[in-house]
């Protein structure tokens, strides 16, 4: 009985080694072909005006582009910060996602950024559980962007889920422009991510 107990979970483990790898060559297919088109540079000529940056980073993936849309349109940056230290570990996972369920969003730090004499802000952050990381709902809730030009953006290891319809729904009278998303990818595609960039806020 118990061999055969061992031999159903080793199947189970392979299959989902199978799936995953699957899943992996997928994503990996997916972003080569995407950035692809991004492998021309193009040279920054937009003009947002006054530009603020308003991101809330775990992993420091976030803060990357939100750095790069700073460091193009001369802006400055706000950094969202939780009042508690998130620790990494396979709970915090699911502690993440009975929150979202549950509508808890964690106590921030610091003054809210404020968005009076600025034309353009930015708001981004990563995807948790396919929709906006908790902090994101923290921080918007706290905030109304009454005639702000608002302009969302995300970080994610795939699966955007519903990061843009939440966002919009939760950015309290913001003029939402056009929303870039960009997959966690190895650093030889930081030049191809940066011309996704440039092309992006060109085309605001
Ligand atoms: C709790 C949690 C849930 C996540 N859920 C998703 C998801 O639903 N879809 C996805 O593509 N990536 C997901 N990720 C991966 C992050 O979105 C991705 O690593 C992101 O770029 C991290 O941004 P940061 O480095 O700025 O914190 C999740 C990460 C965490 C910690």
């Amino acid at each position: 009985m118990i061999k055969k107990i061992l031999i159903f979970l080793l199947v189970l483990a392979v299959i989902g080694g199978i799936c995953a790898l699957v899943h992996q060559l997928k994503v990996a297919y997916k972003n080569k072909t995407e950035l692809a088109a991004f492998a021309q540079a193009e040279t920054y000529t937009a003009n947002l005006g006054k530009v603020l940056v308003v991101y809330y980073s775990w992993m420091g993936h976030t803060q990357d582009i939100a750095e790069q849309i700073a460091a193009l349109t001369k802006g400055d940056t706000y950094r969202i910060q939780t009042q508690e230290e998130f620790k990494s570990s396979p709970a915090f996972y699911a502690r993440i996602k009975k929150e979202l369920g549950n509508k808890i969003y964690p106590p921030l730090a610091g003054e809210m950024p404020d968005v009076k004499g600025y034309d353009t802000i930015f708001v981004g952050g990563p995807v948790w559980w396919y929709t906006m990381a908790t902090p994101m709902y923290s921080f918007l809730s706290q905030m109304d962007f009454k005639n702000k030009k608002v302009i969302p953006f995300s970080t994610q290891g795939s699966n955007p889920g519903s990061f843009l319809e939440d966002f919009k729904f939760g950015a309290k009278n913001a003029q939402v422009s056009t929303y870039a998303n960009f997959n966690n990818v190895g650093p030889e595609y930081n030049q191809a991510v940066h011309n996704k960039i440039v092309h992006w806020l060109n085309n605001l």
